[in-house]
């Protein structure tokens, strides 16, 4: 048994954003995708949680943006938290608090910086010290995606085949330094489909998912290949179709569904628009109608001002790469 003591230990996350997305679990139970995936980790959205086992508490006790939460949030962070009490030894209950940082209706908030903060706030309140590969394997049980935001920058997923070898891992050599990302809110509320039962749906019914599983390898290559060599037209254009090979998966599952509105394709075609103008940049979209326009610097601007001119200001924040999780 691990001696605790009673202090909270708190952690900060930052989210990120897939460019080879994963989409797809091999093991439901432990999150071991059928692929790897790539993503870059953003400085400005994150999660600052803190964590305190304590055995006098009788349960739980969970808190997110400053309300108690209860019901299936809860369990996912009950069932994240038993996970962490094996590892330990320890039985006690915790408390946890965690706070998103998001612009107001960014609609961004994501499990990604959620789950790798209670990973490393949670491994270290219970007694636990643990490589950055072994938190990074933890965060996964928790989000597949949260396993990549305990590093900063371009971070890999390798998939590997069971729990010892699926964690990620930062890119040492990145040529590629001159990467911008603008964030569009087309929509602030929770997506209809999770991208749990998304993720299910499109394994068990999509016939092109088999394909995807060849694609997504191949898109990983070449994305890693451009990153090296500092080819941003590569990197965007294998970025874009990554995507879009994604959310066909959506749209051939029965039954079909889609992550879509009207403005996300209203924000797809003005990207279109501004590279038609010599304008170079490129879209991504993960599960929900939120779409984010990689672009470089230089560009920024003229980019910046075509979305603010559609969207508004609010709606439409710059981001960088960020760093991995860290204890404050
Ligand atoms: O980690 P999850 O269960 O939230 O799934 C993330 C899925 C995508 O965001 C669509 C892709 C990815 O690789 O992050």
């Amino acid at each position: 048994m691990t001696t605790l003591s009673n202090d909270p230990v708190s952690a900060l996350a930052h989210t990120n954003i897939a460019l080879i997305k994963y989409w797809g679990k091999k093991d439901e139970r432990l999150i071991i995708p059928y692929t790897s995936s790539l993503s870059l980790t953003l400085d400005q959205f994150y999660t600052e949680t803190s964590v305190r086992f304590d055995q006098s508490l009788s349960a739980d006790k969970v808190e997110i943006d400053g309300a108690a939460v209860s019901g299936k949030s809860w369990q996912r962070v009950h069932d994240f938290l038993t996970v962490v009490r094996q590892l330990a030894g320890i039985n006690a209950a915790a408390e946890v608090i965690s706070l998103n940082h998001v612009p107001i209706a960014a609609g961004l908030a994501s499990s990604a910086s959620a789950f790798a903060a209670l990973a490393a706030a949670a491994s270290k309140a219970a007694g636990l010290q643990l490589t950055s590969t072994d938190l990074s394997r933890l965060a996964r049980r928790g989000s597949g995606s949260a396993c990549r935001s305990i590093f900063g920058g371009f971070v890999e997923w390798q998939r590997g085949h069971d729990d010892t070898d699926s964690y990620a891992f930062p890119l040492q050599q990145t040529g590629l330094k001159d990467i911008s990302v603008i964030a569009l809110t087309v929509e602030s509320k929770p997506k209809s489909i999770s991208s749990r039962e998304g993720m299910n749906r499109s394994v068990t019914t999509s016939p092109y998912y088999p394909t995807w599983v060849n694609v997504a390898q191949n898109d990983l290559v070449d994305i890693k290949l451009a990153i090296v060599t500092n080819d941003f037209t590569k990197f965007g254009t294998i970025s874009e179709l990554n995507a879009m090979r994604m959310h066909a998966l959506t749209l051939s599952a029965a039954p079909d569904f889609m992550y879509f509105n009207s403005e996300t394709l209203t924000a797809m075609n003005l990207v279109k628009r501004l590279r038609h103008q010599g304008i170079e940049c490129y879209y991504t979209i993960d599960a929900g109608p939120n779409v984010k326009v990689i672009c470089q610097q230089a560009n920024k601007p003229q980019i910046v001002g075509a979305f603010t001119k559609l969207l508004g200001p609010k709606r439409v924040t710059t981001l960088q790469a960020g760093p991995g999780v860290q204890y404050l």
